[in-house]
């Protein structure tokens, strides 16, 4: 780990924190600036970024195109509302859907706002069907977000707690299981609605065999496919889009996360008859499709349409995995993932690898009980990627030996 200059506020100052709702449980660390995949915080030290803002960062962490765009798009508009158009919120419905292969795009602030208007959008074309169309059914394990009808939406048991009434009309399939899902597929269905790898849930590969099933079914059914790509969308698996690998065409798809390289935005696309669902006074948001967070989205858009990207993209995250199954490391159980989206399973709590590569100068998530998930930056280099599997191998050591799991593997 490199010193870097020391800054105001030291990591002792996080007691500031008392003023903060208490919602996060924190590193502990106060980030001051970052460059590519490296962050630099205040204690002095450096640290490889493999959760890139949980899959937001894109392009890393001060990418000159997207500052530049960001500052000379603030210097002459940061926000109008949605009474006026501007030119970057045109270019960008343009070219993303242009990309995407979809036909319009609604713009908003995050993955839950995404995915809540997802919903309204199914249950808008379920009623013009049949009143009692309204049934969205989620798969287990899924995360969808934080509201109300997001964490309903959400397949995780932990999650419906404390806040209810919960949001009617949701049901869980499990995920893999197609004579489950048929039979869950019902006249009052209007949507389905997947991750195409779950990422919360633990980087959970859904089967492409079960989702073209699903697909086929939702066909045949007038029921929407819709797919919840905030985590899997915008070159994170190698693809614009996860679906794409997948040989999947979604009516509705939501993004959100890496569209704008960690400027807020989310966006809901539609093809066909679902995209003419929604009319004028049915939905709307204050901030979305603003001319800032677009601005920084085309940035984002033309890097990964560059020839090449994508499969760099691909390319590297194999490396990575491989680099990590070649520790054949005790407390590994498996590799999985597309692209840069990638879970280790561990035969310990996750959080204690977490916490033993920040001591080496790596930042790492976890996803589900088992799993510590990498989602680096797509700009991530060889050598970020060789130091950071070099970091993860010592912390998968440390707790190995702190945990004495030694006696028990
Ligand atoms: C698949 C998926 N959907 C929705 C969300 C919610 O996104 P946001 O936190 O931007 O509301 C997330 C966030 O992790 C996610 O991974």
């Amino acid at each position: 780990m490199k010193e870097t200059s020391k800054n105001k506020l030291s990591n002792k100052d996080v007691t500031m924190e008392d003023r903060f709702i208490n919602t996060y449980t924190r590193t502990g660390l106060v980030l001051d600036h970052g460059a590519g995949a490296r962050l630099y915080a205040t204690d002095g030290n450096e640290y490889i970024d493999f959760m890139a803002g949980i899959g937001v960062s894109s392009l890393g962490h001060g990418y000159p195109k997207l500052v530049a765009a960001i500052a000379e798009q603030a210097s002459k508009l940061i926000h109008v509302s949605n009474y006026f158009i501007t030119e970057p919120s045109i270019k960008l419905a343009q070219e993303l859907t242009d990309a995407t292969g979809y036909d319009k795009v609604f713009f908003c602030n995050s993955g839950a706002e995404a995915n809540e208007g997802m919903f309204k959008l199914v249950r808008k074309y379920g009623s013009s069907k049949n009143p009692d169309k309204n049934v969205i059914v989620t798969l287990k394990q899924s995360f969808h977000g934080r509201t109300i009808t997001a964490i309903t939406a959400t397949g995780q048991d932990k999650f419906h707690k404390y806040f209810g009434p919960f949001t009617p009309g949701f049901e869980y399939a499990e995920p893999d299981d197609i004579e489950a899902l048929d039979k869950m597929l019902g006249p009052n269905v209007c949507a389905f609605v997947f991750e195409p790898i779950q990422g919360e849930g633990g980087v959970r590969i859904i089967s492409q065999e079960y989702l073209k099933a699903a697909e086929k079914m939702c066909r045949e059914r007038d029921i929407l496919f819709c797919a919840d790509e905030v985590q899997t969308g915008m070159g994170r698996t190698g693809a614009i889009l996860a679906c794409e690998r997948l040989g999947l065409k979604p009516d509705v798809s939501a993004i959100a996360k890496g569209l704008a390289g960690g400027v807020p935005i989310g966006a809901f696309l539609a093809r066909g008859d679902a995209a003419e669902v929604l009319q004028p006074g049915d939905h709307g948001t204050t901030f979305g499709g603003g001319p800032l967070a677009a601005s920084a989205a085309l940035v984002v858009l033309s890097e990964l349409k560059r020839p090449g990207f994508l499969d760099e993209v691909d390319r590297k995250g194999r490396r990575l995995r491989a680099l990590i199954e070649s520790f054949h490391h005790p407390i590994v159980k498996d590799v999985r993932g597309m692209g840069l989206m990638i879970g280790v399973g561990v035969k310990v709590d996750p959080h204690e690898v977490v916490s033993a590569a920040q001591s080496h100068g790596l930042l790492l998530l976890t996803a589900g009980d088992d799993t510590v998930r990498l989602l680096p930056p797509l700009v991530v280099t060889d050598k970020d990627i060789e130091e950071g599997a070099a970091a993860l191998e010592l912390a998968l050591s440390d707790v190995y030996t702190a945990t004495n799991l030694v006696h028990m593997v």
